[in-house]
Formats: structure tokens, C-alpha cells, sequence
């Protein structure tokens, strides 16, 4: 069975099963990822099935597993959420799960490949996102993906005992140059 859904260089996009979500969990649990996810609440393993299982109704997000070429080990998913067909925009999102996989250029490889699947196959025009001011490791992969800095909502969002700035930054169809 063909795995890939859409490909890459060192990683491709894969759909997200069921049985992923022992995995998807555990990823969005560790504290390291949820502070800069912006969850709230700890997900289990029902929450996060009702979640997948809700992708693949119409109209659902495009949210998709990343996985690695070489021997096809799940490392993440990325997605775009609340597309708006009138607007033609998407707000774009990403996890790579395992500490131990952050840090090899997978993460700036999955934002690039998912801008273009946005622009090239769902023929948005706009892809915009929300990242925490104190979250520079995640303003840099999204400045070399190509987004730009909008924005700054102010004492947006509160965690760990205080208020955080929060960047609203977008990537326009005419701005983007396919690598
Ligand atoms: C943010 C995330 C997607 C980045 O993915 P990754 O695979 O770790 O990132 P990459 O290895 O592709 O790239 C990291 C880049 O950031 C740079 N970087 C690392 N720490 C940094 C810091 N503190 N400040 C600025 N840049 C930093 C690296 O040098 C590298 O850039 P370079 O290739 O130009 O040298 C990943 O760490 C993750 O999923 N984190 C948890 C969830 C999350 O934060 N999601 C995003 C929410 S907005």
C-alpha cells in the first residue's frame, strides 16, 4: 500500500488513522508541546479519536501526519484548519512530536510542503497562524517558510501565571516562491 499522500524531500504527508492516536496523545501531552501549542486541557485517547474521526467528514480541517521518507517512522502532523472558501484563507498548524525529532530541519520541511499543498492543490490565497512572542524557535521556521509578522495581539493568552504577547503572521499566495 502506498503510504504517501503527498511528498516531500526527507519527509511526505500520510492520512492520520485511528491508530495513531495513542501516539497523537502522547505527543500533545508532554508539557514541552502543549505550552506552545496553546492547549488547555490534557486530550485522551477518546478526544483525540472523535478528532480524527471528524477530519475525514466534509468539510472537516486538512490536518495531516508527517512522516519520514526514509523509513517511513510517524514524527508529526501539520495542518490547515478553519478554511474559508470565500476568503480563500487557511490557518496553518504544526507539532513534530518527539523531542528527539525536533531540531533536523523536519518541522521547517513540513510548514514548506504544507504552504505549497495550500496554494498549489487547495488553491488558497492566504495561510495564516498564531505563535507565542516568547516562542522565537517557532517565529524563525515560519520567517523561513516565508510567513511575515501582521501583528501583535497583546496579553493575548495566559499561561503559567501570566499574560504572553501572541504574533498573528500570514503567507500570501504572491508572496510565496516555490522551491
Ligand atoms: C516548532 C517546531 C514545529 C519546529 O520544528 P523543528 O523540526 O524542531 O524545527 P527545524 O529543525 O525544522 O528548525 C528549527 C530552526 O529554528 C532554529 N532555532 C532553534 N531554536 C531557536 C531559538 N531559540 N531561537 C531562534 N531560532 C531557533 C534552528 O536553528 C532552526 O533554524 P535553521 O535551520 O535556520 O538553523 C517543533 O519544535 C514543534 O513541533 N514544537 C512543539 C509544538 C509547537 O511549538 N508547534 C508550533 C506552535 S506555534
Amino acid at each position: 500500500m502506498n503510504k504517501i499522500y503527498y511528498a516531500g524531500n526527507r519527509i511526505y504527508f500520510r492520512a492520520i488513522e485511528k491508530s495513531d492516536a495513542d501516539t497523537i496523545v502522547a505527543w500533545r501531552n508532554d508539557p514541552d508541546a502543549w505550552r506552545t501549542l496553546g492547549q488547555m486541557n490534557p486530550l485522551n485517547r477518546i478526544r483525540e479519536e472523535e478528532f480524527i474521526d471528524a477530519l475525514y467528514k466534509p468539510g472537516g480541517d486538512i490536518v495531516l501526519g508527517v512522516s519520514l521518507t526514509e523509513d517511513d517512522r510517524f514524527i508529526g502532523m501539520c495542518g490547515l484548519h478553519r478554511s474559508d472558501p470565500i476568503a480563500h484563507s487557511a490557518t496553518f498548524g504544526i507539532l513534530i512530536g518527539d523531542e528527539k525529532n525536533r531540531g533536523q530541519g523536519y518541522g521547517i520541511e513540513a510548514t514548506e510542503l504544507m504552504v505549497k499543498y495550500g496554494f498549489e492543490e487547495l488553491n488558497l490565497n492566504r495561510i495564516e497562524l498564531c505563535v507565542f512572542a516568547d516562542h522565537p524557535k517557532g517565529i524563525h521556521v515560519y520567517t523561513q517558510a516565508g510567513f511575515v509578522q501582521e501583528g501583535v495581539m497583546r496579553e493575548a493568552y495566559y499561561r503559567n501565571g501570566k499574560y504572553h504577547d501572541v504574533l498573528h503572521m500570514a503567507i500570501l499566495r504572491r508572496e510565496w516562491t516555490p522551491k
